[in-house]
């Protein structure tokens, strides 16, 4: 089932590629859990999940907690009248300053299905600030909502860095990395979810955590564009390329081109 979260750079539509490459075992981890698209399409008897976006993980906690009644209160913000410029923008000053953790997360909810693109772009004092979208039908995702829900009860979520995340890693877990893609080309920009960029020096050093667990017996894969840097850092790795189309925004257009994505498979030594 889809996620009921727009998130960039997320993986439901090239789930096929990525269960074909994971290994079963006892746990699945994925220290970039994004909107959850491979943990809600697999099948492992428990999940980790790490993510370092505290607005994401503050929904998840409170959809978890409040279970419908969270979704009945979340439904009031999408309405005709919520739809339209100047009521998204009063909304986005509410939820940059309100200190209420429940109406946050039905802020960036509402903000998530009626932003630009689904953009979640927060500036440097973090406060949000993508641009309302002017879609002409909003969907209230009810059912995925609910499908979270279910599946969630077999989840540990945990705000961390991913380096921090994968410290809990044990023998007989299978992970999976979804980090933030590394520019396309030289002149892209670092993809960039909650006001910090994933720097080169991240990419390196979770490459390299990756080798190191695959060296203590614990399968890793890893999600990335595939490029020659791509292909240089994960150079211990087995790795699958294959074309996917995806918006690129060149001289001020958004155009649909194809690039190579690749899973780094990093196979247990032992
Ligand atoms: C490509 S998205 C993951 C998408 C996910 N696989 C899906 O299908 O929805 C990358 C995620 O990594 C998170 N992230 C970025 N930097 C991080 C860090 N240092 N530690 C943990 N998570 C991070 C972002 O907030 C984003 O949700």
């Amino acid at each position: 089932m889809k996620p009921f979260l727009k998130w960039a750079g997320n993986k439901y539509t090239l789930l096929e590629r990525i269960k074909a490459v994971l290994p079963s075992g006892n746990r699945l981890v994925e220290p970039f859990t994004g909107a959850g698209s491979v943990f809600l399409n697999t099948h492992y008897p428990t999940y980790l999940l790490g993510e370092n976006n505290r607005e994401l993980l503050n929904l998840y906690h409170q959809l978890m907690h409040g279970q419908e009644q969270f979704i009945h209160y979340a439904r009031r913000f999408f309405t005709p009248d919520t739809n339209q410029a100047e009521a998204y923008y009063k909304l986005r000053d509410r939820f940059n300053n309100t200190r209420s953790l429940k109406l946050k997360a039905a802020l960036f909810l509402y903000l998530n299905r009626h932003t630009y693109n689904g953009l979640c772009r927060f500036n440097s004092s973090g406060h949000f600030n993508a641009p309302f979208g002017k879609f002409n039908r909003i969907y209230f995702p009810e059912a995925e909502m609910l499908n979270f829900i279910a599946k969630a009860s077999q989840a540990e979520f945990v705000e961390a860095d991913f380096l921090t995340t994968l410290t809990q890693v044990q023998l007989g877990d299978v992970v999976y990395c979804d980090p933030p893609y590394v520019p396309w080309s030289p002149t892209a920009d670092f993809t960039c979810y909650s006001g910090q960029p994933f720097s080169e020096t991240d990419q390196q050093a979770l490459a390299t955590k990756a080798e190191q667990l695959a060296n203590q017996g614990i399968p890793v894969i890893i999600s990335n564009h595939d490029t020659t840097y791509t292909r240089q850092l994960y150079q211990a790795a087995q790795v699958i390329s294959f074309p996917v189309k995806r918006l690129i925004n060149c001289n001020g257009e958004n155009r649909h081109k194809p690039v190579q994505e690749l899973l780094a498979i990093y196979q247990p030594s032992s």
